[in-house]
This record gives C-alpha cells, sequence and structure tokens, in this order.
C-alpha cells in the first residue's frame, strides 16, 4: 500500500477550478443557437385549470413554441420514490400548489421566453385548499391524489410502553414544532440538452444522474438507450436536487423540436419551485427510570408533504426509525406520517427528517434531565447506545458505535468554556449538548452502487463511477480508496463520473451514503483489478503472486527488490493477451425492510454518530443570539479525506444554526433571499470539529459517513443553551427574535 493515500489532506483536485472561477457549471455551458425555456407557473394553490390561452404567446417575435400537458408524449408523472411517483412536468388540467408548472415556452433568447411565458393566459377555476395535514387527514376533506392525503405512514412498536409509563420515576410530555427550510444552494438548478446522434443528451445539475435518466425515459415515452445524462458540476444539492427540476423541460423541447435547449432557473423561481425540507410537528412522551435511564419513548410524528411525494415516504419512514435517538429504549411506540397538503411539496434535504426528531428527542433529554436532577450530557452518557445493543427498530449493532466517545470529547470541551461562561447585565449565557445517530443509506432497501476501475494501455487507470459529487467532495474520496487499493499516488488516476452513457448506477448522492457504498464498491472493483493486475505480472515477471505486490505505481518483488515491472508493461501484456483490464465492483449494504406493523428490522448496514455542544450568548434587551462557541464531535468511521470530514462539519453546523435560529419559509411570501434569511460568515461561531474514528468494518477503510449528521445535532445544542440561558425552552423552530424575548418575557430575565 502507498503511505498517505486514506487520511491524506490532499488539496481536492477541483478545489483551484472553483476558486478560480474556471470551473463550467450547467448554466456556463452555451450552447449555439440552443432555445431558451420559461416556465409559466401557477398563480392557484388548488384549481382546475380550464384554458390554457397561448395565442398572445405565440405572437411575440422570437418564440418558436408553447408546450402544455397535451405534448408530454409519455407518462407525464415523476418521482424519485417509485411507489409514490404522483409529480406531472406539465398540469393536466389541475394545479395542487403555488408555482406548480403549466406550461412550456420555448423561444431565441431568455428575455423572450419569458416574455412569452408572461403572454401565456391560464384560465383557473379554484378549489379549496388544505392548508394543514389536520385539515388534509379530516374524514371530510376532498382526496388531493386518487389514494388520499395521507402519503405515507411509517409505525414503530417495540416492548410494554404502557407498563414503562407506569413504573417511570419522571415523564417529560411536549409538542416540538419546524418549519418549511429551503436548501438555498449557492447554484440554482440549470440544464441543458442537445441531440447528439439520435441521443437527448442531457447536462444538469443533479444528485443522481441515472435516476433523472429513468424518469426522462418515463416522460418521454423512450427507452434508455435513447438518453443520456451527465451530472455537471454542481454548486450544492442537500437533497433539493434528487427531484427533476429543469431536466424534463430542457429534455421535452429538445426531444420534440430537435433544437438544443437551455434552463437556468432564477433565484426567485428556485424557491418557488423547489422542495423544503419538511415542516413536522413532533408530540413527545419520554420516561425514565430515577437514573435517568430511558424507560420507554412515545412520538406521534406528522409532517407536511405539500402537494406532492418527492421523498415524503422516506422522510416519515427515517422520521420513525430515528425518533427516540441514540439511545437504548427498550419501550418506544412511533407513528410518523407524511400527509399531502396544497403547500408547495416538501421532499429531502440534508437529514430526511432526522433532524427535525433529533430537535425534539434532545429537547425530552433535557427535560428528563432537569427533571431527575442529572447532568444533560449524563443524561445522555448513560443511555448511548454501544456496541451489541439494540436500537428502537430492533437492530443490533455491531462494533463501530462511537457515541461515548463523541459524548467524552464534547464534554471536555464544555469543561472549559464552563469556566468563562456568566451571564451579565447585558447578556444571559448558557451551554446546551446535542446528540444524534444516522443510518447510513436508503432505509430498509437495497440501494446498491457499482463502479469500474480500468487500466489503460498508457498504464494509467481510471475510476468510473456514477456517484456525482455535488460539492461534497466524494470524488475525492473515491479516489483515495482507489488509489490506495492500487497502490497509486491519487493524482495519477483518472475520473471519470457521473455519466450515465459512460458510468454504471451509483444510486443517488443522498442519505450520507456515497463514501460508505460507493466507496465500497470501488474499493471491490480496485480490488479485483489488482489482483488480475498481480496475476498478470506473475507470468510476466516469473515470481510467484504471493511475492508480489502493486505499490509506488508498479509491481513489485517483496524477497527480491530488483525485480518489478512498470504498469504501462503490465498494461502492454494484458493487451498481448487480448484481455481487457477492466474489473467492476459493486457494494449493497447489508438491509431488511421493516416490519410495516411494527417497524422492526434492519434498515441500515451501519449508523454514524456524533455529539456537539453550543455556547451561546443572548442579549436581554435585544433578545439578539450569538452562537460564541460550537463544538462538533463526529464518529465517521475513518476520515478517508479528513479535510473533507472537516469541511461538511462546519458546513452542516452553519447550517443547523440556520435551523435553529432563523431560516423560515414561508409559503406564498418569500421571493428571494433577501427576506428568505440564511446564516452569514459574521453569524458563524467559532467551531471545533473533532473526528472520531470507530471503524466500520463493512466499510471501505473503515468509513461511514458525515455529510448529514453535521447538520443534525447543531440545532438541538444551540436550542439547549437558550434553554440555560433564558430559563425557558422554546418548542418551535426556528427560535428567532420574536421567540426568544417571549422566552425571556415569560420568565423575567430580559433587560
Ligand atoms: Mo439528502 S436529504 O440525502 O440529499
Amino acid at each position: 500500500m502507498s503511505r498517505g493515500t486514506i487520511g491524506a489532506r490532499n488539496v481536492r483536485r477541483d478545489a483551484l477550478d472553483k476558486v478560480l472561477g474556471r470551473l463550467r457549471y450547467a448554466a456556463d455551458l452555451k450552447v449555439p443557437g440552443c432555445l431558451h425555456l420559461a416556465v409559466v407557473r401557477s398563480t392557484e394553490a388548488h384549481a382546475r385549470v380550464l384554458e390554457i390561452r397561448a395565442g398572445s404567446a405565440q405572437a411575440v417575435p422570437g418564440v418558436v413554441r408553447v408546450f402544455t400537458a397535451r405534448d408530454v408524449p409519455g407518462e407525464n408523472c415523476y418521482g424519485i420514490i417509485r411507489l409514490t411517483a404522483d409529480q406531472p412536468m406539465l398540469a393536466p388540467g389541475r394545479v395542487r400548489c403555488v408555482g406548480d408548472a403549466v406550461a412550456l415556452v420555448a423561444a431565441e433568447t431568455p428575455e423572450t421566453a419569458a416574455l412569452g411565458a408572461r403572454a401565456v393566459e391560464v384560465v383557473y377555476e379554484p378549489l379549496p385548499a388544505l392548508w394543514t395535514p389536520e385539515e388534509a387527514l379530516a374524514a371530510d376533506a376532498a382526496p388531493l391524489h386518487e389514494k388520499g392525503n395521507l402519503c405515507f405512514e411509517q409505525r414503530i412498536e417495540r416492548g410494554d410502553v404502557d407498563a414503562a409509563f407506569g413504573r417511570a420515576a419522571a415523564v417529560v410530555e411536549r409538542t416540538y414544532r419546524t418549519t418549511w427550510i429551503e436548501h438555498a444552494y449557492l447554484e440554482p438548478e440549470a440544464a441543458v440538452a442537445w441531440m447528439d446522434e439520435g441521443v437527448l443528451t442531457v447536462t444538469c445539475s443533479t444528485q443522481n444522474p441515472h435516476y433523472d435518466r429513468d424518469d426522462l425515459c418515463r416522460l418521454l415515452g423512450i427507452s434508455a438507450e435513447r438518453v443520456r445524462v451527465t451530472q455537471a458540476p454542481t454548486g450544492g444539492g442537500f437533497g433539493g436536487k434528487l427531484d427533476l427540476s429543469a431536466q424534463p423541460y430542457v429534455a421535452l423541447a429538445t426531444w420534440l423540436t430537435g433544437r438544443a435547449s437551455r434552463l437556468v432557473y432564477t433565484r426567485e423561481e428556485s424557491l418557488l419551485a423547489s422542495g423544503k425540507r419538511h415542516p413536522m410537528v413532533m408530540k413527545y412522551r419520554s420516561a425514565a427510570d430515577p437514573e435517568g435511564r430511558l424507560l420507554a419513548v412515545e412520538a406521534d410524528l406528522v409532517a407536511d408533504t405539500g402537494a406532492y411525494a418527492s421523498y415524503g415516504l422516506a422522510v416519515a419512514m427515517r422520521a420513525a426509525v430515528h425518533a427516540a435517538g441514540p439511545y437504548r429504549v427498550p419501550s418506544a411506540r412511533v407513528r410518523s406520517r407524511a400527509v399531502y397538503t396544497n403547500h408547495p411539496f416538501s421532499g429531502a434535504m440534508r437529514g430526511f427528517g432526522t433532524p427535525q426528531v433529533a430537535f425534539a428527542h434532545e429537547g425530552q433529554m433535557d427535560l428528563l434531565a432537569e427533571a431527575l436532577g442529572v447532568d444533560p450530557l449524563e443524561v445522555r452518557f448513560r443511555n448511548a447506545l454501544r456496541p451489541g445493543d439494540a436500537t428502537i427498530t430492533g437492530h443490533v449493532l455491531g462494533a463501530s458505535v462511537g457515541l461515548s466517545e463523541c459524548l467524552a470529547k464534547v464534554d471536555a470541551v464544555r469543561d472549559r468554556w464552563r469556566r468563562t461562561c456568566r451571564s451579565d447585565r447585558e447578556h444571559l449565557r448558557g451551554i446546551g449538548v446535542g446528540a444524534m445517530y444516522y443510518g447510513i443509506g436508503n432505509t430498509g432497501v437495497s440501494n446498491p452502487s457499482t463502479a469500474q476501475v480500468e487500466l489503460g494501455e498508457d498504464g494509467r487507470f481510471t475510476l468510473f463511477t456514477g456517484a456525482a459529487d455535488i460539492g461534497q467532495g466524494s470524488d475525492q474520496v473515491l479516489l483515495a480508496i482507489c488509489a490506495e487499493t492500487l497502490g497509486i499516488d491519487p493524482d495519477g488516476l483518472r475520473l471519470v463520473r457521473g455519466d450515465t452513457g459512460r458510468t454504471t448506477n451509483a444510486g443517488a448522492t443522498s442519505a450520507s451514503r456515497q463514501t460508505y457504498i460507493s466507496g465500497g464498491a470501488v474499493l471491490e472493483a480496485a480490488a479485483r483489478l489488482r489482483e488480475r493486475v498481480l496475476e498478470r505480472a506473475e507470468e510476466l515477471l516469473e515470481v510467484p503472486r504471493d511475492d508480489l505486490e502493486l505499490r509506488d505505481g508498479g509491481v513489485h518483488s517483496r524477497s527480491q527488490p530488483s525485480r518489478g515491472a512498470g504498469l504501462g508493461q503490465v498494461a502492454a501484456a494484458f493487451a498481448a493477451a487480448g484481455e481487457p483490464a477492466r474489473e467492476a465492483g459493486v457494494f449493497d449494504p447489508d438491509t431488511s425492510a421493516l416490519d410495516h406493523r411494527t417497524g422492526q428490522g434492519r434498515p441500515y448496514g451501519t449508523y454514524a454518530f456524533a455529539a456537539q455542544v453550543a455556547r451561546v450568548a443572548v442579549d436581554r434587551a435585544t433578545a439578539q443570539v450569538r452562537v460564541e462557541r460550537l463544538a462538533a464531535a463526529h464518529d465517521v468511521g475513518r476520515a478517508i479525506h479528513p479535510p473533507g470530514v472537516l469541511g461538511q462539519i462546519r458546513g452542516g453546523a452553519a447550517m443547523g444554526l440556520g435551523m435553529a435560529l432563523m431560516e423560515e419559509f414561508s409559503p406564498g411570501k418569500d421571493v428571494n433571499l433577501d427576506t428568505y434569511l440564511i446564516p452569514t460568515a459574521l453569524d458563524v461561531p467559532r467551531l471545533t470539529p473533532l473526528i472520531v474514528e470507530s471503524r466500520e468494518a463493512t466499510g471501505p477503510y473503515g468509513a461511514k459517513g458525515v455529510g448529514e449528521p453535521a447538520l443534525i445535532p447543531t440545532a438541538p445544542a444551540i436550542l439547549g443553551a437558550l434553554a440555560q440561558a433564558c430559563g425557558k425552552r422554546i418548542t418551535q423552530l426556528p427560535a428567532n427574535l420574536e421567540r426568544v424575548r417571549e422566552a425571556l418575557q415569560a420568565t423575567g430575565r430580559e433587560a
């Protein structure tokens, strides 16, 4: 093995091009003579579309064509989870939320396309809208979809919950609420399409080119050979680029006209038409014994999935699985539902429902600690999952459970901060902790990744992976795994990535799964090719296979250091034998489906663990909150690329701070980032990221994942700190000025 590949602090391969502005994102691809597109979007939350008058739009000079639902040649219905796919690309006679696509205008310039879109007249007959899950679930509510308004329900039943509550020393009960959150990626949705020798070619900002390809085939009614999707460098996704956005529109226009086309969302369109984080109402009841050991957790979770399912099923399911947090809970009763309303659709966003339930289960832990007079970190230690423990789905954990170590690390940090954590006349101060666990990969389903590695005739290796790097750094991780296995410098490794024409399916960049799952596939492909190379070298060098190793870019004899062969020689030997020097790998985590009634099963191959601690200062006069310090300890299994892990922790914590204190999307109100507030550099505190490596036996070189876990404990830690500072717990996110002020007034701590 070459030294310093796994765990090396290499500069990312794409870093220089990114900071110099040289990287070409989808919006930078100018296809000469292409059509520019504009989508006509519904102004109504719920209505029948009686008529679409395109006459005056078609009269705008430069407008080429106006498309409606009637032009969609295939099945006008998409959705990343096939079981619940329900979203039309162009509304066929009915709109279910403001922003639904009604018509598509293709024109010679972006300006004429926009003019044309404004000239399309849509005649609506408004229908009564359903604004809350409660309204939507009422017996007499009109169904928004054929199957009714309950999009999905997951239950978990374990142990005797009622008996546990009966013998508890402390029972705490609260309802927690969260709201819509916008992903606010730097790069808005963008796609270009053109015909390339009869193949519809789409380049786009996406988290999953293979899924996009399959849905485009269904929408257009064509086979997979006719469509190629390539992932352009992608400026953030956070779950919001799992759903199709601009892709179906460029695909339709190009397929039907034969001309190239381009669609780049404005920020306003991005906010209007993309999915949001599910708002949730979470009713919790938790019971503990006198020492603070959890006896039972009962949770009723209701998520507003809005007009379409998107990832609602996965969010409701994952929220249920993670509802009790990273603790030993002998008895649990959870009901988790995703419900349709006429709000914009909610979908995947960094954590899939886990950030919401973490806010609730960590609030409950603090309340139990308070009720029993136990330190909040101590109560978490006493309940922390350890190797061999069972989760509330009955999954008995393996060895890679680093929660206690994460808690110990933040405990040490907290000790130091405590010495200087004092309230004064102007500021109230508090310290809070949050913990989480997170299943890596999709819940209770097979979710394989595949990869190939090839030795070229020039003696250089190429890695082929379908895994979309959306900025999180999977390229660097997969290259490191491949290079380590092949004993080469990762800089010498070529990468072909995210292209349905040249790579096979790696599954979505989602669920923090690419390091663990695609990393596993890459490891297997590289290990197989390494064996083939060594076998080939055995013949070439007449040195026994067992005496050969692949390192430093060549094959070497262990016993006779003078004997060896360069990779070019080995490649030539493959060519002479007429054998392709290419191997494939696949990895699918060991999962089982959850039982429908009890939720018992093995939903993931492994789990990440984390604990964070936050120190806040609250201005007693203005109620302004400043997060002064944040420390985040994350068990990632093994940090394949430590700078990437640290970057994920920093970015996740910043996003978590936004969720805690300011982010609140109001459907129909926010039009741009001037009113939808996200953290800026000035809001981000001094942050101490701490890496814990509890190696996962089934992970590549022991790795698990970190993308979503980074965000999950932040809001719980900040809200715990705020509760200490204010003397009252805020149970609705975000804890904005008004809510903090209310809390200060309630306890008389305002200045
Ligand atoms: Mo994410 S919510 O797994 O893209």
